[in-house]
């Protein structure tokens, strides 16, 4: 069966991307796109990909054009204000969920998870689609494992100019696996004045330029040190996640949020 997937956030870097590997990938179809830009063009014009026949929408629309475009999933890379609001819209509109959107609180992520349990529609949120990261993510828990108290620990992300958010999820969730594993850290963001280290987590960004993403989990010890390190080269790379998570998510249990580790089995 085909999945009918909506973008919201259509017009930005990731909801481009996104929209043209749905495209491409066999049994996904584009039902609908919101942004704030372009309401009421063609998105495949909007993004040089050709008349496709769907419109912008302004999101205000979301609940009554992702019934009327029959709907699946709701695919959102947008801002957090924006996805706290509209998650729990599309859920109470029986769409299931897929978000991409960092820097997203507790609290809004608690309401989205409480709406989704409440509509029984199924939702993966991960702060990054990559499968590199997966892997990234396993070693660094592994590492604070094997480490133990004994060893400093410090994240450093990196990050083009035009990123709203900081840090980013990516750190944010490296930093809670890493609290987890040695069973409890406060985080810092930065330093500055008089700062003497404790026993907590360092959570340093940088922003320049169109650095894609990196992220960098330093281990110091007395006389040694681990870096683990993440570089993403291209957007392609949590594009193709997201894909997948879009076909996954229509044929899971229902009234629970899944993260990436899930989709990726
Ligand atoms: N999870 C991941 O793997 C991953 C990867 C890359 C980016 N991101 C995150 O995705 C988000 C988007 O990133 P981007 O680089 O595509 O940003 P972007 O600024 O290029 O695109 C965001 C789009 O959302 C639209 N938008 C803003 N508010 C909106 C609203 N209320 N309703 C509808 N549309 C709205 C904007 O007009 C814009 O077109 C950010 O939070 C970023 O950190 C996540």
């Amino acid at each position: 069966m085909t999945a009918r997937i909506a973008l919201v956030g259509a017009c930005g870097r990731m909801g481009t991307l996104i929209i043209r590997r749905i495209l491409a990938t066999e049994g996904l179809e584009l039902s609908a796109a919101f942004d704030l830009v372009n309401i009421g063009k063609d998105i495949g014009e909007v993004i040089n990909a050709g008349a496709l026949g769907v419109p912008v929408s302004d999101p205000k629309n979301l609940a009554s054009v992702l019934k009327e475009s029959r709907t699946d999933v709701l695919v959102d890379f947008t801002v957090a204000a924006a996805t706290a609001v509209n998650a729990p819209i599309a859920a109470s509109a029986g769409v299931n969920l897929v978000i991409g959107t960092t820097g997203i609180s507790a609290e809004q992520r608690a309401a989205i998870e409480a709406a989704v349990k409440e509509n029984n529609v199924a939702a993966v949120i991960s702060t990054n689609y990559s499968i590199g990261v997966g892997v990234f993510n396993k070693l660094i828990r592994q590492a604070a494992e094997l480490l133990g108290l004994d060893y400093d620990v410090e994240i450093i992300e990196a990050h083009h100019n035009q990123k709203k958010d900081a840090p980013s999820g990516t750190a944010m969730t490296a930093a809670e696996i890493i609290s987890e594993a040695m069973g409890g850290k406060e985080f810092v963001f930065g330093r500055e004045g008089v700062c003497p280290r404790g026993k907590e987590i360092g959570i340093h960004a940088i922003r320049g330029g169109d650095i894609v993403g990196d992220h960098t989990v330093m281990f110091i010890g007395n006389s040694e040190r681990i870096e683990i390190r993440h570089q993403a080269h291209s957007r392609e790379i949590f594009v193709g996640g997201a894909v997948m998570a879009a076909g996954w998510v229509v044929n899971q249990p229902k009234g629970r949020v899944y993260g990436m580790a899930d989709v990726l089995g």
